[in-house]
């Protein structure tokens, strides 16, 4: 199925970006996910033609009915199959067309491991091969900063790839943000009910640059005319100084007008649940795939997402660079006001 005669007529909403470098023939990724869409809207914006292979079932729980993909991806053209099979990939994909670009925002929406190596590593490997077969020359790729250090499924998974991307000759740009603004979102309802903000230890642990997303959104689209962000690896984050998760709270209860309450969690806890759930996984394999679930809560309730300075082994908010215009501040001042909802996905720790 090819929505692009239904989806022109609506094309209108998305006005060609003034001054933007030629426009591009783009095949997407992972176009249905939270940063996929709005890094479709940006390439619309900057003229180019992009073409997003995805699922017939799409979104969070397979919730997306194709036509619910099209309304998301207004001005695109889609086309349904399965990106983890290499055949369905070339012949419903690609269809022996040329294509100058591959912008790829697909991951495992769970970060289970087999999932992971299935998507993150795999599916790319064979969207590279595909991607060289058909003419594309730019291998725009979405990561993620906590690779830096990489102790989880995964981490790893994705690693393998920007490897073997880096290694394939191919023109590159690995962006790996920081923390999205949904995973910093999820206990507004929770406060807004009256209750305590969850913390881990004193709340100080860790810090972020969070990045909304159609600012990375802005950022990935301009990695396929910026000739600094070609052949490398980026990272990358929003506006503003690091903050705490002690400061989101004190902010939420700020803009809700009441005094800040928290409620410590000690990180022990968590490494109690994991070792639980990790002999229980000897003979259970669901408890072993939740001990990986709160393997990865764990690795966020302590690992900063900053640029980490190898020599130190300390994460450096200065050295974190920022891109865009909408801060977590200002996000929080529109979920309390109602005009933005908090989306939650599959994997709603990170
Ligand atoms: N959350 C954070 O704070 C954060 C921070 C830094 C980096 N990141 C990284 O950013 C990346 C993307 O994040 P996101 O929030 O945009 O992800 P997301 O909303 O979960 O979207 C994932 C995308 O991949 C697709 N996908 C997953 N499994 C698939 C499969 N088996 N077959 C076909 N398509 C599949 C999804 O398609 P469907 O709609 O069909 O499921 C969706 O389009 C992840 O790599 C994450 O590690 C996240």
């Amino acid at each position: 199925m090819d929505t692009r005669a239904v989806n022109a007529r609506a094309s209108t909403t998305t006005q060609p970006h003034r001054g933007s470098a030629p426009a591009r023939r783009v095949f997407v990724l992972g176009a249905t996910g939270t940063i996929g869409q709005a890094t479709v809207r940006s390439l619309l914006r900057r003229g180019h033609e992009v073409v997003c292979f995805v699922r017939s079932r799409a979104g969070a729980g397979g919730k997306l009915t194709p036509s619910d993909s099209a309304n998301l991806l207004v001005g695109a053209t889609l086309r349904y199959g399965d990106v983890a099979d290499p055949v369905s990939l070339v012949r419903d994909g690609f269809r022996g067309e040329r294509f100058d670009a591959l912008v790829s925002c697909l991951a495992s929406r769970t970060g289970a491991p087999k999932d992971a190596w299935r998507i993150d590593y795999q599916a790319h490997a064979e969207a590279l091969a595909a991607a060289r077969e058909a003419g594309v020359t730019h291998f725009v790729l979405l990561s993620a900063i906590c690779v830096q250090k990489p102790l989880l499924a995964f981490q790893h998974a994705k690693l393998a790839f920007e490897r073997e991307l880096i290694g394939s000759g191919l023109r590159y740009s690995i962006v790996r943000p920081t923390a999205f603004f949904k995973s910093l979102s999820g206990q507004i309802e929770r406060v807004r009910q009256g209750k305590p903000f969850l913390i881990f230890g004193d709340g100080r642990l860790t810090a972020c640059k969070p990045i909304s997303d159609g600012d990375l959104g802005d950022y990935l689209a301009d990695c396929l005319h910026d000739a600094s962000r070609f052949d490398r690896v980026l990272p990358i984050g929003g506006p503003g100084a690091a903050i705490t998760p002690r400061q989101q709270g004190e902010q939420l209860f700020a803009l809700l007008g009441q005094p800040p309450r928290f409620k410590q969690v000690p990180v022990g806890m968590l490494d109690a649940i994991i070792g639980i759930l990790r002999v229980l996984g000897w003979i259970l394999p669901a408890a072993a795939a939740k001990a990986e679930l709160a393997r990865i809560g764990r690795y966020y309730a302590t690992e900063s997402m900053l640029v980490l300075d190898p020599a130190t082994g300390r994460y450096d908010a200065e050295a974190t660079p920022s891109t865009g215009r909408e801060t977590l501040f200002d996000f929080y001042a529109r979920l309390v006001k109602g005009d933005a909802a908090p989306e939650r996905g599959d994997h709603a720790v990170f």
